[in-house]
């Protein structure tokens, strides 16, 4: 199977409240994407990465991983589903419409070599899935006064994560069409539900966060360097 990844990172990441997008915030010395494209790089399924980034960027020109020969970059979107249209629509000209892509969030730079393999070997069909977290947290649902009123069954609930597997053709068909349709597409599954399909929730490690408030970038640090720990204390 061939596999491709698409990382878009042309948001500008209002909710950091930061000058930089977050994409691009130092962490550990790097920018955030230079940990994010190291991860997906260093699979050996996947052929290349397709990184969606604004038309006016100034900084992706600077990290370590503009140039490299795996790495094609497309112009991003005005919303997170038009960036990853652009970067689909790229890939057509280079891939098969059978062969999957991995849809992974710029500002996901804790992903998991493991999650990100378990992904490939449990989600490669038609129906694709996604890393995915079971929510622990009783749930509740607001009225429009801020107030609780209901309980949601809990049990059948879970937060989506990226990277989100699909093969590229369908994918690049349900986003076109929800976007047509005016359905709000916050993920890749959420259009693929929309034209009946039922991505496989695979259950990924807790610490795949989303740089996206202040505070997550300390947070981010201190699981990549546990994982260091962790790493070097199994040699
Ligand atoms: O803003 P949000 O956290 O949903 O962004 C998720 C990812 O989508 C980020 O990596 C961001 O750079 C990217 N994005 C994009 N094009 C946009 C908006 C967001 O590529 N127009």
């Amino acid at each position: 199977m061939n596999y491709w990844a698409v990382v878009p990172a042309a948001g500008v990441g209002r909710r950091m409240g930061t000058e930089i997008p977050k994409q691009y915030l130092a962490l550990e010395g790097r920018p955030v994407i230079d940990w994010t494209l190291e991860v997906l790089l260093a699979s050996p399924r996947i052929q290349g990465v397709v990184v969606a980034v604004g038309a006016e960027d100034p900084f992706w020109g600077d990290t370590e991983h503009a140039g490299h020969p795996r790495v094609a970059v497309v112009p991003g979107g005005k919303e997170r589903a038009d960036s990853v249209l652009n970067a689909l629509r790229h890939l057509e000209t280079r891939a098969g419409g059978d062969d999957f892509v991995l849809v992974h969030d710029a500002a996901r730079p804790c992903l998991r070599s493991d999650d990100l393999e378990r992904l490939m070997d449990e989600a490669s069909d038609e129906q694709g899935g996604l890393l995915a977290m079971p929510v622990r947290d009783t749930m509740k649902q607001a009225d429009d006064q801020g107030r609780s009123e209901r309980t949601l069954d809990r049990g059948r609930m879970w937060h989506a994560y990226t990277p989100q597997l699909f093969p590229l053709g369908s994918l690049r068909r349900a986003l076109e069409g929800a976007l047509a349709a005016g359905v709000v597409v916050t993920d890749e599954a959420s259009a693929m539900e929309w034209t009946g399909h039922r991505p496989k929730l695979v259950e990924g490690h807790p610490d795949n966060l989303k740089i996206t408030r202040p505070g997550d970038l300390e947070l981010a640090a201190f699981h990549l360097i546990n994982r260091r720990a962790e790493e070097g204390s199994s040699l």
